[in-house]
């Protein structure tokens, strides 16, 4: 997929979903900035891109918390996503006149340090190993796996190609089945 003349900001690119995008973009061939509130971490993301390489694509991550997912960690998580979900929607309508494309990913479950953290408490709370735990969130994936970060920069990738130039406002869930919109 060909990025070249795009430039990405990439906010939280410091790890996980945010630096796999970043990555990926930048193999597109898109000009990424890399933003994230954790300097050396981003500095890392950076470097890691390497090569140099412009439009109007917003590309939001959300949450399947925010379409009523009931694994959701807590309410005020889903409220915030659901909120992303919403400005995605106005957001769309109103920079439509400048060309700009304002569109969402829904994360489902995710290998990253954020649910990883909630893999060990979950792992605490019912008395179980860690691999049991994960063993038990992939079982009621319907693909029976979580997502790898790649997995989210892949969606990412091409809301930022020019074969998504039609499509706005919308949401779209990566999640391996796990809610059904
Ligand atoms: N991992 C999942 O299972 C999952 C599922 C659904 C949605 N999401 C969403 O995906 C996004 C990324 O999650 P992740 O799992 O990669 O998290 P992560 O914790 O692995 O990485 C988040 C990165 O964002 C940076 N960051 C935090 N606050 C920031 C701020 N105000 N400005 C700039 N950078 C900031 C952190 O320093 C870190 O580098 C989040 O919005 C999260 O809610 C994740």
């Amino acid at each position: 997929m060909e990025l070249s003349d795009q430039v990405a900001l990439v906010t939280g690119a410091g790890q996980g979903i945010g630096r796999a995008s970043a990555l990926a973009l930048a193999a597109a061939g898109a000009a990424v900035v890399v933003a994230d509130i954790d300097a050396p971490k981003a500095e890392a993301t950076a470097e890691a891109i390497m090569a140099s390489q412009r439009s109007g694509r917003i590309i939001n991550i959300a949450s399947i918390a925010g379409k009523g997912y009931e694994g959701t960690s807590n309410a005020a998580y889903a409220a915030s996503k659901g909120a992303v979900i919403a400005l995605t929607k106005t957001a769309a309508q109103q920079l439509g006149k400048h060309n700009i494309n304002v569109n969402s990913v829904c994360p489902g479950v995710t290998r990253t340090a954020l649910s990883d953290a909630n893999l060990h408490i979950r792992a605490q709370q019912e008395g179980v190993s860690l691999e049991e735990m994960e063993r038990r969130r992939a079982q009621v994936i319907p693909l029976k796996r979580a997502n790898d970060p790649e997995d989210i920069a892949a969606m990412v990738v091409f809301l930022a190609s020019p074969g998504a130039r039609n499509i706005t406002g919308q949401s779209f869930n990566v999640d391996g089945g796990l809610i059904p919109d």
